[in-house]
């Protein structure tokens, strides 16, 4: 089931759902968060760190996993996720780095980049599972890299992107050329292990995508239209988010 949480704009959307990550945390301080990287989720960042700076909100005993990272790429890289996740979250709190956890872009056989998927779902059923995953959606439909054609039980894997998103991603690289052709992804079996899900999407360009997501077939050629699969999904959306969804 979707359950839907509108705002009127961005910022509201972000210190809304910030507060309700800061509840979680404060009643677990050992919860598990899944985080996403892209435009979407910079603004509950944001939020976070100035909870954690002005309202003393701990993330000391907090697990991270981040849904994924290109590939190869190296973590110093500007564009990596690792680095992302430092400059816009992990540098600003006090989560502990060796808590965070983001599928490596190392460049490696494809037999070790195997073994670390495995490792990496082990890792997070270690840790508990996911209590709360943000997520946003590329214009493919896509969640974490889960592009088109990916299936309701994948797991995390090595995947091909599709040339939308790296077309998105284009600027970022510097070029289309520059973009890495692949990347590693949470499947979207972990991410529908996750106890809680929030979807964030805002601005017009993703209208489309997420009327399709929440009211067209369910499909693998939209991997969001899956989540309707989990009990506890909502997306967050900014009012310009919800101008394709029927009244
Ligand atoms: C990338 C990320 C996704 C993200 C998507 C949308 O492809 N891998 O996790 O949801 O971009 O990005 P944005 O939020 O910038 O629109």
């Amino acid at each position: 089931m979707i359950n839907l949480s509108v705002h009127p704009d961005y910022a509201t959307l972000c210190r809304e759902l910030a507060a309700q990550i800061a509840q979680l945390v404060r009643q677990k301080p050992t919860a598990v968060i899944g985080f996403a990287t892209g435009s979407s989720p910079l603004g509950i960042y944001q939020e976070l760190i100035r909870l954690h700076r002005e309202e003393g909100l701990s993330f000391a005993e907090v697990c991270a996993f981040n849904l994924d990272e290109y590939y190869p790429i190296r973590a110093e890289d500007p564009q990596s996720y690792a680095g992302f996740m430092e400059r816009q979250l992990f540098n600003h709190i006090d989560i502990k780095l060796e808590n965070c956890f983001i599928p490596s872009g190392d460049s490696r056989s494809i037999q070790e980049i195997q073994e670390d998927c495995v490792a990496y779902e082990a890792k997070i059923s270690e840790c508990g599972g996911i209590d709360f995953q943000i997520l946003g959606i590329g214009r493919t439909g896509h969640i974490g890299f889960n592009e088109p054609g990916s299936e309701i039980d994948s797991r995390t894997r090595l995947v091909h992107l599709d040339s939308i998103t790296r077309n998105d991603a284009a600027n970022d690289f510097g070029g289309f050329e520059n973009v890495p052709e692949r990347a590693i992804t949470m499947g979207i079996g972990t991410i529908l292990e996750a106890k809680q899900i929030a979807l964030v999407a805002s601005g017009e360009a993703k209208a489309a995508i997420v009327a399709s997501a929440i009211n067209g077939v369910v499909t693998s050629k939209i991997p969001a239209t899956y989540l309707r699969a989990h009990p506890n999904v909502t997306y967050w959306l900014d009012e310009a988010a919800t101008s394709c969804l029927q009244a």
